[in-house]
């Protein structure tokens, strides 16, 4: 089932099964790492701009953090040629299957055909783990960018979708009727907002970190409606910093680009722990923490 706005809502969070928060985190290295064309507005300008040794640098400090926080890290090589896929949130999206206790992943459609090769080295991944690797049907059209447009709902079995710039709104109907979950369609129209998880950053069950400007009025309302908790993010931390491009991997920390001063603040007061990461190189590709990692089971 698809829901677009309060008024369609047939059930409380509460009524959604309970899901573990994954406690396995996929990094990919920055090897190819650049910014060799443009795919968001994020992009324009920085073609050949990249500092790879510093982009290195920031990665593993990335990764550290990860180690530091007692977290599974796993880390996948980058290939030649696909300087996009660091952002390993993108080509698959990781679930747990409650029945059978299946753990799994459902392959993206990139939308870029720059980005179309990084997925057969995630599906290897996966597969050689013993993981089920998904494809959606051939019947249902349109593009899917995994993680960076289907957010878990924390300690729930509950899917946010984006939709509007990366992925298609059927893929999200087939994601609700594969995963037996209910999806919370949310409709993306700022181009600088192009994936979901640069504007709603799930941190605990009942707190995020939102963009509203990001969403229509129906999707600010389903987001208040079930997060007791949302945490505005001032518009321009969102847009030049990716405060929203965060992590909490564990209801606690939050991992989150430096100088997001406002967003820190009120994360702080309300009892979270921010990390604050420097992800500058790839801000300059349209993507902070949250794209450069993939959780999974
Ligand atoms: N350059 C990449 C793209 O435009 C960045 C992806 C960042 N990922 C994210 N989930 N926001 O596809």
């Amino acid at each position: 089932m698809i829901y677009r706005r309060p008024a369609d809502l047939d059930f409380a969070l509460a009524d959604c099964p309970r899901q573990e928060r994954p406690g396995k985190v996929l990094l990919t290295t920055p090897d190819y790492f650049d910014v060799e064309y443009a795919i968001n507005p994020h992009m324009e300008d920085q073609i050949g701009t990249v500092d790879k040794s510093e982009a290195l640098r920031q990665w593993q400090a990335v990764r550290e953090t990860y180690d530091a926080l007692g977290l599974d890290v796993h880390t996948a090589d980058g290939a030649a040629g696909l300087p996009d896929m660091t952002f390993c949130a993108n080509q698959t999206l990781p679930y747990l299957d409650p029945q059978e206790g299946r753990r799994g992943v459902v392959l993206s459609r990139m939308r870029a055909e720059e980005r179309r090769e990084e997925v057969p080295y995630f599906a290897g991944f996966f597969s050689e783990r013993g993981y089920d690797v998904r494809e959606l049907s051939d019947q249902v059209d349109g593009s899917f960018e995994g993680m960076g447009d289907a957010l878990w709902h924390p300690g729930r079995r509950l899917l946010w979708g984006g939709h509007g710039f990366r992925t298609a709104p059927a893929v999200h109907d087939a994601l609700s009727e594969m995963l037996g979950v209910p999806v919370m369609l949310l409709e993306l129209a700022d181009e600088d907002f192009y994936h979901l998880d640069t504007c709603l950053c799930p941190l605990d069950e009942q707190t995020a970190l939102v963009s509203p400007g990001a969403f229509s009025d129906n999707g600010n309302a389903l987001i208040r409606q079930l997060f007791d908790n949302t945490i505005e993010v001032p518009a321009i931390e969102a847009r030049e910093s990716f405060a929203c491009n965060a992590h909490c991997p564990d209801g606690e920390h939050v991992l989150i680009q430096r100088g997001c001063d406002v967003t820190i603040e009120q994360l702080e007061a309300g009892g979270f722990t921010p990390v604050e990461l420097d992800t500058s190189e790839f801000l300059k590709a349209g993507g902070s923490v949250f794209c450069m990692k993939l959780m999974f089971w």
